[in-house]
């Protein structure tokens, strides 16, 4: 980290943590934070679902939620880049304060409740954005007073799908109540139906994922499993917050809303690996939990991901802290006789079983 980087983040915790989250935002679309471009190297290259990435490391959803910062997130140094949770119709989220750190555990807890500008909006920046070589997928999610919230899902999917790479079906958020119920086989069945009509109607048919939360137990994960697999689905995001707590230490440590950092790598981790087994290594897994460091992200690469996501770990480590991840999984690949990260996935599975 450099120190300009050092004194920024300094600065900024010093804020009320959602309007340093904006300002860290707007920070990056002005230009402000120096940014490294894409970080490709030949043993970082791989594919996901079909789409070919420079490197296996994504920006996870909720940080760029009504995709503002594309360009420069681009070239942060992420193999690809998760926007959203956009819903149709804009809405402005829970009352604040809804974002909270917990410095002394590394991790946060928010409850922000799908705030974002709508799909329309949300559309058009999609729409005219500039391809690179980055891919943008877009996280879907529903309105809090929808009366029929399975159908958002697909109503997001068939305004934005033209315009993004990929698809994420979130019904692992808990922050609107009800939500994670869609978890549950029946509901599930239904709502990924009409997901995949809609991928169906889409000109270019994208990836789509499923993201789950970590708070489901091995029946339930294993009936998300089936699902999912029944559906088609091209590979599931493992995972969103948790509501467990325990263990932490800062003083917002009760605050209501989904847990995020370093307390969720564990957990996180052991339903990737889970899914792994259950999947038979072959179904693409994307790891996605309290990763801060390039070991980390390779724990969860060795568990079944081909690929992660990370997010709050910038919060404490700044935008730098990607492509440091980037370059150390490819030196811990190199280390460990790995050609490539397609090569590693899967191998260290049973540890976290
Ligand atoms: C999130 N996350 C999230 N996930 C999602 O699918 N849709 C969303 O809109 C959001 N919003 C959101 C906001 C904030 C402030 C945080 C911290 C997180 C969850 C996120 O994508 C990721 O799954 C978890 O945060 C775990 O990863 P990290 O943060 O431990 O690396």
């Amino acid at each position: 980290m450099s120190g300009l980087e050092r004194l920024g983040l300094a600065l900024l915790h010093r804020l009320d943590p959602e309007r340093a989250h904006g300002l860290s935002l707007l920070a990056l679309r002005l230009g402000l934070a120096p940014l490294p471009g894409p970080v490709s190297l030949p043993r970082l290259a791989t594919t996901l679902a079909g789409m070919p990435l420079l490197n296996p490391v994504g920006l996870a959803a909720g940080y760029d939620k009504n995709a503002q910062a594309m360009k420069p997130l681009s070239r942060a140094g992420f193999g690809f880049i998760e926007v959203g949770a956009a819903t149709p119709v804009p809405q402005p989220g829970s009352d604040k304060p809804r974002l909270f750190r917990l410095p002394l555990d590394r991790a946060a807890i928010n409850r922000f409740g799908f705030n974002n500008q709508g799909m329309e909006r949300i559309a058009a920046r999609l729409a005219n954005r500039r391809h690179g070589p980055v891919p943008v997928g877009l996280n879907l999610g529903a309105n809090k007073t929808s009366e029929n919230r399975a159908a958002d899902f697909a109503k997001v999917l068939a305004r934005c799908g033209p315009y993004v790479d990929f698809a994420t079906v979130n019904v692992s958020s808990p922050n609107t109540e009800r939500l994670r119920d869609l978890q549950g086989a029946a509901a599930l069945s239904a709502l990924l139906r009409r997901v995949m009509e809609a991928r169906e109607g889409l000109q270019r048919p994208i990836p789509i994922f499923l993201k789950i939360a970590p708070d489901l137990d091995l029946v339930g994960l294993e009936s998300v499993v089936e699902v999912a697999l029944a559906a088609r689905i091209s590979g599931i995001i493992a995972t969103n917050t948790t509501l467990d707590r325990g263990g932490l230490k800062s003083a917002s440590r009760n605050e209501i809303g989904g847990l995020s950092g370093a307390p969720l790598f564990e957990k996180s981790t052991r339903v990737l690996a889970e899914l792994s087994r259950m999947t038979h290594g072959m179904l693409p897994l994307i790891g996605v939990g309290g990763i801060s460091s390039a070991e980390e992200a390779y724990q969860k690469i060795r568990a079944g991901a081909s690929a992660v996501q990370l997010y709050t770990a910038m919060v404490y480590q700044g935008i730098s802290l990607v492509p440091r991840i980037a370059r150390g999984l490819d030196a811990l690949l190199a280390r460990d006789g790995f050609a490539n990260v397609a090569m590693a996935v899967g191998t260290g599975r049973n540890a976290w079983l």
